[in-house]
């Protein structure tokens, strides 16, 4: 049996070269592209957490009093500075409660008493929705489910606040 020498030659060298450090220098650069690709969406999104509002549980009364924070929200690859607001008081349990201000309606703000001829009741400018101060919604008027209430929580006597949760219609 005749042992058979294998030799490369000097074309095949080059062509095992070249192929070789292309590959590696192509996956260089695709690599960080994909990664930007994917990696958003496999991140997990701000959702649930709570963001402190600056306010001292000691200053919230039984009056609702409007409070405006901001949070920063990540959609995808974009990244901004978002504004919230809610209406926040204790009830007659002395239950914090924290409503969003969007009219559920056609998205308006609404604002507590904002009209004198409804005392005690959230009041939309736009179509004269209105709410009791439990958030429900004045059955007749233009809105069909109460305010959404934002998630809450009491950490070292100051209010967090979270997303703003939709309650069924009354
Ligand atoms: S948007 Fe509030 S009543 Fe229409």
């Amino acid at each position: 049996m005749s042992e058979k020498k294998q030799q490369v030659s000097r074309r095949q060298f080059l062509n095992y070269t070249l192929t070789g450090v292309g590959g590696f220098m192509a996956a260089g650069m695709l690599a960080p592209m994909l990664r930007m690709a994917v990696d958003p969406v496999l991140q997990e999104s701000g959702h649930g957490d709570l963001t402190n509002v600056s306010l001292a549980v000691e200053d919230i009364t039984t009056e609702p009093q409007r409070i405006d924070w901001k949070v920063n929200q990540v959609d995808g690859w974009y990244e901004s500075e978002v504004n919230r607001s809610a209406w926040v008081f204790k009830n007659d349990k002395d239950e914090i409660q924290a409503f969003s201000p969007i009219c559920k309606h056609l998205g308006c703000v609404v604002s507590w008493e904002g009209n004198d001829q409804y005392p005690d009741q959230f009041y939309c400018p736009c179509h004269d929705g209105r709410y009791y101060k439990d958030g429900t919604n004045v059955p007749g008027t233009p809105p069909l489910k109460p305010l959404d209430v934002y998630e809450s929580e009491v950490r070292e006597g100051m209010l967090f606040l979270g997303d703003a949760v939709p309650r069924e219609g009354a």
